[in-house]
């Protein structure tokens, strides 16, 4: 049986200063998937992402969460409803300690709780070392782990990842996808990936939306994502 719709979006249109950058731009998510959204620099990737958690209001065009219209919400009402946004960049607060970051990100469901903590350390145990250590004294990967753990200890439905992999060493990118799986695996947690890293695609996608200039011009399925030419073809810069 196929799962129920999540998140769609209809005619979707947004951009900055009047000007669209979305063209009604069309996706539909299920349950539980875990989807890529790939397509090269400047085609409206991150744009896409900000609408849907609210950042950048819609010019036309409606978002869907669980059969609810929201594209006139805030980004701290969507976020209440269940959707995390984790930004391309991470924009963890570098001051603040790590645990101070994670309870700016509880704050949206009244607050770090002791059980929370030790959901978090459990997904990612260095945050757990480092938890009274500025968030901007660790490194890349760390504050990548720090900006999911962020969204995840206010229990998302929905998380929308931006380029998680984005100037991060290889080998955590790998630790990063394989524990977005099995929290996926182990919760159910629909996961909206942009990326333009082919291994950690293919660690976590089960299908790929392929972006042009504002709109998906193409759904790839799983097979696709092993097809090296064409992969390359829609990630080149
Ligand atoms: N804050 C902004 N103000 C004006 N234009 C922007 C802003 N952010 C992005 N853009 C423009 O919108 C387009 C899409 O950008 P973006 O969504 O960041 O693309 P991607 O994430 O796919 O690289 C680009 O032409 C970019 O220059
Ligand atoms: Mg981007």
């Amino acid at each position: 049986m196929r799962k129920e719709v999540i998140l769609n979006t209809v005619g979707l249109r947004a951009g900055y200063g009047g000007k669209p950058v979305l063209q009604g731009l069309e996706i539909e998510v299920r349950e539980g998937e875990i989807v890529a959204v790939i397509g090269r620099n400047g085609v409206g990737k991150s744009t896409l992402m900000k609408s849907l958690i609210g950042l950048v209001p819609p010019m036309d065009g409606s978002i869907v969460f669980r059969g609810e219209a929201i594209e006139a919400l805030p980004a701290f009402r969507r976020a209440r409803l269940g959707i995390g946004y984790v930004p391309q960049g991470r924009d963890v607060f570098p001051r603040l300690s790590v645990g101070e970051n994670i309870a700016v990100g509880a704050a949206i469901k009244g607050g770090l709780t002791d059980a929370g903590k030790q959901q978090i350390i459990e997904t990612f145990p260095i945050l757990g070392e480092r938890w009274s250590q500025p968030a901007g004294t660790m490194s890349g990967g760390q504050q990548q782990q720090l900006a999911i753990g962020r969204v995840l200890i206010a229990d998302p439905d929905l998380i929308l990842l931006d380029e998680p992999s984005e100037g991060i060493q290889p080998n955590i990118v790998q630790d990063i996808a394989r524990d977005m799986v099995a929290l996926n695996r182990k919760t159910g947690v629909t996961i909206i990936l942009v990326e333009q890293n082919l291994d950690m695609i293919r660690a976590m996608a089960q299908r790929c939306y392929v972006m042009e200039k504002g709109r998906i011009v193409a759904d790839l399925d799983r097979s696709a994502l092993d097809d090296e030419a064409e992969m390359r073809r829609h990630l080149a810069v």
